[in-house]
């Protein structure tokens, strides 16, 4: 048996032929994003020494602000694309507007990155695994000008890679260009993601649901027969409260997640740009399927805002159909041909 190892970088670049275009740009821009995970993962795994650090708002022994989790994550992946040189512009979940980047060197740049660079923020503060979501798109405006909203809007059919990566019992890196899906795990002793995963195709069907159950009451009657449905069926509940976390037991186990509309948020809470439209690619790419409340294929739906919300069902295949059927049957929605 081979046993030798292979890391992202190494393989990253073995199957650039198979990404539509790729010149090299993509698989550096890739690169990079695999180099701000170690730096986030780093900080992360301090979380917990905060109490001794410093809290967040104060500043820490060497005189530096210490900053919220989730901001830091931000702007270290905001420096390492800067300094990619591949990527013209960032729409980040916590910035109000996309950011361009000037080109570097006069060279064109032709991706752009959507990303939410901390996931599960409630988590942060208690020692819960949180995430990294990102995806990137080719950009529709001239390379040689600065990028524009219209690079950002674009239907998640579009994406040419997504990715996210899970700040757990250890880390993880898993992501797709359209072939397939990979996952790469980090070995601490040697800095490097390590392919852990290769080809990973989910469950057609799992023992597990995952949604928010305190919300029960608020949610459409349609999604409570059928969350009645999957406890007649003696599914067992998971919910972590990192999106990122709940999608990736499920990716490997099946089963399917959910975050229906509630009164509080009429249109779903998650983001399609940052969360919903990567994370369906992952999972369609590894045989899942991902639909929103009124059973549109999530990467099918034409985004009109950055920070748009959406409705969503994730997971295993069988199981999503199952869901579909329960909206058929008890609600009024006009099913799409
Ligand atoms: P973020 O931390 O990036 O704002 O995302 C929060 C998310 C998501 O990860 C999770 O699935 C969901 O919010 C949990 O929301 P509820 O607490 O409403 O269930
Ligand atoms: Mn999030
Ligand atoms: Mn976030």
């Amino acid at each position: 048996m081979n046993n030798r190892i292979v890391t992202l970088d190494e393989f990253i670049i073995r199957r650039q032929n198979e990404i539509p275009f790729a010149s090299g740009e993509l698989t550096g821009l890739l690169r990079d994003i695999g180099v701000a995970a170690k730096i986030v993962n780093r900080e992360v795994n301090k979380a917990g020494l905060l109490n001794i650090l410093g809290a967040a708002g104060s500043e820490n022994v060497t005189g530096d602000k210490v900053q919220k989790l989730d901001l830091y994550a931000n702007e270290k992946l905001i420096e390492c694309l800067c300094n990619s040189g591949e990527c013209a512009g960032i729409a980040s979940e916590e910035n109000e507007e996309f950011i361009p980047i000037q080109p570097m060197d006069g060279k064109d740049s032709k991706y752009v990155v959507v990303m939410d660079p901390l996931d599960g923020s409630s988590n942060i503060d208690v020692n819960v695994s949180v995430g990294t979501i990102f995806g990137i798109y080719r950009r529709l405006s001239d390379p040689s000008e600065t990028c524009t909203q219209k690079d950002f809007l674009q239907k998640g059919t579009q994406l040419v890679a997504a990715g996210y990566v899970l700040y757990g019992t250890s880390t993880i890196l898993v992501y797709t260009t359209g072939c397939g899906v990979n996952g790469f795990t980090l070995d601490p002793t040697i800095g490097e993601f390590c392919l852990s995963h290769q080809n990973i195709k989910i469950p057609k069907r799992g023992n597990y649901y995952s949604v928010n159950q305190g919300y029960y009451l608020k949610f459409d009657v349609e999604m409570r027969r059928y969350i009645d449905h999957c406890s007649d069926e003696n599914y067992g509940l998971r919910y972590i409260g990192t999106m990122v976390s709940d999608v990736h037991r499920i990716l490997f186990q099946g089963g399917i997640f959910l975050y229906p509309n509630t009164r509080k948020y009429p249109q779903g809470k998650l983001r399609l740009l940052y969360e919903c439209n990567p994370l369906a690619f992952i999972m369609e790419q590894a045989g899942g399927k991902a639909i929103n409340c009124s059973l549109e294929r999530i990467l099918e739906i034409e985004p009109t805002e950055l920070h748009q919300r959406v409705t969503i069902a994730v997971g295993s295949p069988d199981m999503v159909d199952e869901m579909k059927a329960f909206v058929e049957k008890y609600a009024k929605v006009t099913v799409p041909a």
